[in-house]
C-alpha cells in the first residue's frame, strides 16, 4: 500500500486518553524526525510535493484537515479528523494538505531527517519519476 489510514490504539481510563507512536508496533517504519503544522491560514494548501525518500504518519492531534494523496495510479481525498486515526504515506506519494479547522495541529513522524533534495516539487516531474 502506498497509503493507508491506520487506527491508533488509544489507553484510556477516567482520567483521560493516551496514544503513543512505537517502532513495530504501530509506526510502520522507524522514526528519524516529528514536526507539527499548526496556525494554518484559512484556505491554504500545503505540501504539494511528494518525497523520492521519505514515509510519513500523518496524525490530526487537533481538528481536522484534508489531505489529496496521489500515488501515481490513483488519487483519493482522505479527511483526518480523529486522533485515533493516522495516515501512512509511502515513499514517492503527491500530497496535499488542504482545509485545515481554525485549531488544527497536525503532526508528522518521518523515517528521514530533512533533506530538501529528496522533495518533488513539480507535478509534471513526480508523475514522470513515478511512471518510471
Ligand atoms: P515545507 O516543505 O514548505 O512545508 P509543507 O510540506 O507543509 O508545505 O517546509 C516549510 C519550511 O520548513 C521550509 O523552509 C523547510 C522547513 N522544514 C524543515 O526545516 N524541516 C522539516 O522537517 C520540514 C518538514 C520543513
Amino acid at each position: 500500500m502506498n497509503y493507508q489510514l491506520l487506527d491508533l490504539k488509544a489507553f484510556g481510563d477516567e482520567r483521560g486518553k493516551l496514544i503513543s507512536f512505537q517502532q513495530g508496533v504501530n509506526v510502520p517504519f522507524e522514526v528519524r524526525r516529528a514536526f507539527y503544522i499548526f496556525d494554518t491560514k484559512t484556505g491554504v494548501a500545503r505540501g504539494c510535493h511528494a518525497n523520492r525518500q521519505s514515509q510519513f504518519l500523518l496524525i490530526p492531534i487537533n481538528g481536522s484537515c484534508k489531505v489529496s494523496v496521489n500515488d501515481g495510479n490513483q488519487q483519493e481525498d482522505i479527511v483526518l479528523n480523529n486522533p485515533h486515526r493516522g495516515l501512512y504515506l509511502n515513499k514517492m506519494v503527491w500530497k496535499k494538505m488542504y482545509d485545515f479547522s481554525y485549531n488544527a495541529i497536525l503532526l508528522v513522524l518521518a523515517d528521514t531527517l530533512y533533506d530538501e533534495k529528496e522533495y518533488i516539487r513539480n507535478y509534471d516531474e513526480f508523475l514522470k519519476e513515478v511512471k518510471q
